[in-house]
């Protein structure tokens, strides 16, 4: 671990072996990720203020995908993303002097500073500098590939290369709610299958980044299904929802009142937003923005995770082809799609599920007034409500959110108040500066109606 880090813990800090060094181990000992580089070291990382792209992960999640893994001695074993050299120098330990462990990183400055600290550790693992998603050919066949940063589409190249019975784990983050472990087992049509047993959120690979979103003119409408019960649903219904729709989501909560947006992560200027206030019950105000109805789309899949008789997460799988991934229930015949499609015999039969198509949504009454001010968590200031950012647990200053009439992940990076000290003007743009680096620089819709 670097003698400065950040805890990202609530709230983030900065954490500093010379000045705290009883913090610096309470933190490293703590079942939280420590991040090791902010904006692809853009930041630096004494500032503690920016986006998470290296970290080792909570010592808990490690050690939960290191279990699906199940790492024998003399296996070969595929790492990608190194980070630290942490989790390549456990398995390096796993597989034992028979064995071999390649770990690959993208971003050179860090696989420099692991290839230090793994020498230092005496830990001697193949180190390669490159784009994990096309894996590495050159210690192909692999037995076991263990991924470490957050995936949306695995690459096929990972199947390619491992051999038939031979297993790969990864975090599955479509970011709908919450992620997901997904373990895959390659068999030897050169196919993989595999089940979600459990949550893993990592921060997501390079080239699957998503698209920052973008303000447009939007529909009002309302909706009958209370986004809360969404956003409060299991994981089971989270990952049935991102896999038909392919949406991911957001969700700001304040006074009682959940705002949820279902954003298409590939297309800046498709979302949806449904909200739920205190004393609304059966109509929900809706804002959709794009060519797509997000927020129906998200409705309608919600109902036929319900029809199916609300499936847990296990219940769930995927199959991993040349053309592709597909998310299943049940059985990898049983394909989620718009519709749950049966492909046995390569014939597709398309099953409704029993759900009923949502109903048109009426069309909205006048603007609802602007939401009562609260004081900012932070520095008590009244102003406009405090804004939670997803990644880091920082409140925002409702202060810096009345300047600048901006939200979410972009004073969020900056760290909440401290966004103000540096200036908003400078968070906005920053943000603008990192739009390709997944920095959201999300203006905030108009108030939804009621
Ligand atoms: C959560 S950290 C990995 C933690 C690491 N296993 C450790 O023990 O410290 C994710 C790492 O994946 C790297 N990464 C992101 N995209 C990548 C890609 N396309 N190929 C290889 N590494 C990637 C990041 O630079 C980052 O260092």
């Amino acid at each position: 671990m670097p003698p400065i880090a950040v805890a990202d813990e609530s709230p983030r800090h900065v954490i500093d072996r010379d000045t705290d060094p009883d913090e610096w181990w309470r933190a490293v000992y703590t079942n939280v990720p420590i991040i090791t580089q902010l904006d692809d070291g853009a930041s630096p990382i004494a500032g503690g203020i920016g986006r998470a792209t290296s970290s080792p992960s909570a010592p808990g999640t490690v050690t939960d995908l290191l279990d699906l893994l199940d790492v024998r001695p003399g296996h070969h074993v595929l790492e990608v993303g190194t980070g630290t050299g942490w989790t390549a120098a456990l398995l390096a330990h796993l597989v034992g002097e028979t064995g071999a462990v390649t770990s690959i990183e993208v971003d050179s400055a860090v696989a420099e500073r692991a290839a230090k600290n793994l020498g230092e550790a005496g830990v001697q693992p193949r180190l390669v500098v490159g784009d994990g998603a096309n894996g590495h050919p050159g210690g192909a066949p692999y037995d076991r590939v263990h991924v470490t940063c957050g995936i949306r589409r695995v690459p096929y190249a990972w199947v390619k290369q491992t051999r038939p019975g031979g297993v790969i784990v990864l975090p599955w983050c479509p970011e709908f709610g919450e992620d997901h472990s997904l373990r895959l087992v390659v068999t030897s049509d050169g196919i993989a299958h595999g089940r979600f047993p459990g949550y893993a959120s990592y921060t997501l690979m390079r080239s699957q980044r998503v698209q920052p979103w973008r303000t447009g003119d939007g529909t009002r409408a309302t909706s009958q299904l209370d986004p809360r019960i969404v956003w409060q649903a299991p994981p089971g219904a989270h990952l049935a929802i991102a896999a038909i729709t392919g949406s991911r989501s957001y969700a700001e909560e304040d006074d009682g009142e959940l705002t949820l947006w279902a954003i298409d992560p590939d297309t800046p200027g498709r979302w949806a937003a449904a909200r739920s206030a205190p004393g609304d019950v059966g109509e929900f105000a809706t804002y959709q923005v794009g060519d797509r109805p997000l927020w129906d789309e998200v409705t309608d899949a919600y109902r036929r995770w319900v029809a199916w008789g609300e499936p847990g997460r296990d219940r769930f799988g995927m199959t991993v082809t040349p053309d592709g991934q597909q998310v299943w229930l049940d059985t990898p015949q049983q394909v989620l799609a718009r519709e749950l499609r049966s492909t046995a015999a390569g014939a597709v039969h398309v099953h409704r599920a029993g759900t009923p198509a949502a109903r048109p949504l009426p069309r909205a009454g006048p603007g609802s007034p602007p939401r009562p001010a609260r004081p900012c968590a932070e520095c008590g200031t009244r102003g406009y409500p405090a804004v939670s950012h997803p990644d880091q647990s920082v409140t925002s200053c409702p202060y810096a959110f009345a300047e600048t009439r901006y939200s979410g992940w972009c004073i969020g990076a900056m760290g909440g108040h401290r966004a103000i000290e540096a200036g908003v003007e400078q968070a906005r743009v920053a943000c603008e500066d990192r739009a390709d680096q997944n920095f959201l620089f999300r203006p905030r819709p108009a108030p939804l109606s009621k």
